[in-house]
């Protein structure tokens, strides 16, 4: 196999980030073949060497490249396996962290489709902007429990390749657990299914010919931008009773489908009580979602509606970043270091 080819797959990935729902992207390769393959690095050779051809049952009616085939493989093999899932449908976005598929489930799950969000491989993740969202959290393992093992939290800290495959696994293990915490107390978010060492499975919002679209992609109507704004509050209150702060919300990870919102999107969670810059993480979250509802004709102040609901749960406002979470070589970071001395 040539190794060089899977990781332009994934580069493609990066350039159909925006673009529209279900589009597959074969013809496009065949006519522009890579110009400049890269060198692949020794770790990705490591994640290409294991794939093979076990699970030599599971064809599906995707039709994916080569390269994103053998991906597929590795990854939801094992919910093949458990039934979970019987073919994959289609490809419903490709992004720098996962690309997400609609699937159609085994027996033992009563809804048409259910999506699969399958994570790049550890090696061409981007995990060094993770550390603002894992302040403070106790990292899970592939069983979704705490990893206290002294060697691997040691292994974690070191970077070890070992220790960044623990924090890839506990990356998604907080989207899966998340979900599960969060559908369980009855906020808007797809149901969870089942979680594998490298994807997650969950329910499907929209039909068999459209996925549902991100609200950043709608305009609503007055009528119906009120209730929205409203039910988008109801659920950030929920994740805040629960413990949780969304860390990425925005018109982006709200799907919109027949009149209703379903969240996504939550590896980066933040635990308010264990993470210094919750407040202000939870504050950006509620900005923009105001900003959102703003444009759609709803009034909100976005500073009092959140200062309110932080207050509301027993939370204080804290300013101040201790600044060994302050990282000097980012000039945002230095900023807010600079205005803090001064204060
Ligand atoms: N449960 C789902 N049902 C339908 N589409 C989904 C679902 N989850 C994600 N998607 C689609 O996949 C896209 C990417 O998913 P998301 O979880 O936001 O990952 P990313 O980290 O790439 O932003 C979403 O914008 C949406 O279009
Ligand atoms: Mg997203």
């Amino acid at each position: 196999m040539d190794a060089n080819n899977y990781i332009d797959f994934f580069n493609e990935l990066d350039d159909n980030e925006q673009t529209n729902n279900f589009i597959q992207s074969d013809k496009r390769r065949e006519r522009f073949p890579p110009r400049n393959p890269k060198k692949v690095p020794e770790a990705d050779l490591q994640f290409l060497s294991k794939q093979d051809d076990s699970r030599s049952n599971f064809k599906f009616t995707y039709k994916a490249a080569r390269f994103e085939e053998w991906w597929l493989l590795d990854s939801l093999g094992d919910f093949y396996e458990h039934k979970w899932i019987v073919d994959v449908l289609k490809r419903v976005k490709g992004g720098k962290e996962a690309s997400v598929y609609q699937c159609k489930p085994g027996v033992a799950v009563d809804a048409p489709f259910v999506a699969a969000k399958v994570y790049r491989p550890r090696s061409l993740r981007n995990l060094k902007n993770d550390g603002q969202y894992r302040e403070g959290r106790t990292d899970l393992n592939e069983e979704g429990n705490a990893i206290v093992k002294a060697d691997d939290i040691y292994a974690m800290q070191k970077r070890s390749k070992y220790g960044e495959g623990l924090r890839h696994q506990s990356w998604i293990a907080y989207e899966f657990s998340t979900l599960e915490l969060l559908y369980e107390a009855g906020a808007d978010v797809p149901k969870p299914y089942a979680m594998e060492k490298n994807a997650i499975l969950m329910g499907f919002v929209g039909d068999y010919a459209t996925a549902a679209p991100a609200l950043s992609s709608i305009t609503l109507d007055i009528d119906e931008a009120e209730p929205l704004f409203k039910h988008v509050m109801l659920n950030i209150d929920i994740m805040l009773a629960h413990g949780r702060i969304h860390g990425d919300l925005s018109a982006y990870n709200i799907l919109y489908w027949e009149g209703d919102i379903t969240l996504i999107d939550f590896p980066q969670v933040v635990i308010p009580e264990s993470n210094p810059a919750s407040w202000s993480i939870f504050l950006r979250d509620v900005t923009r979602i105001c900003q959102y509802f703003s444009t759609q004709g709803v009034e909100c102040d976005a500073y009092k509606i959140a200062s309110d609901l932080w207050a509301s749960h027993g939370h204080k406002i804290i300013k101040e970043v201790d600044p060994k979470y302050l990282d000097s070589e980012k000039p945002e970071d230095r900023k807010i270091w600079e205005k803090q001395k001064k204060m």
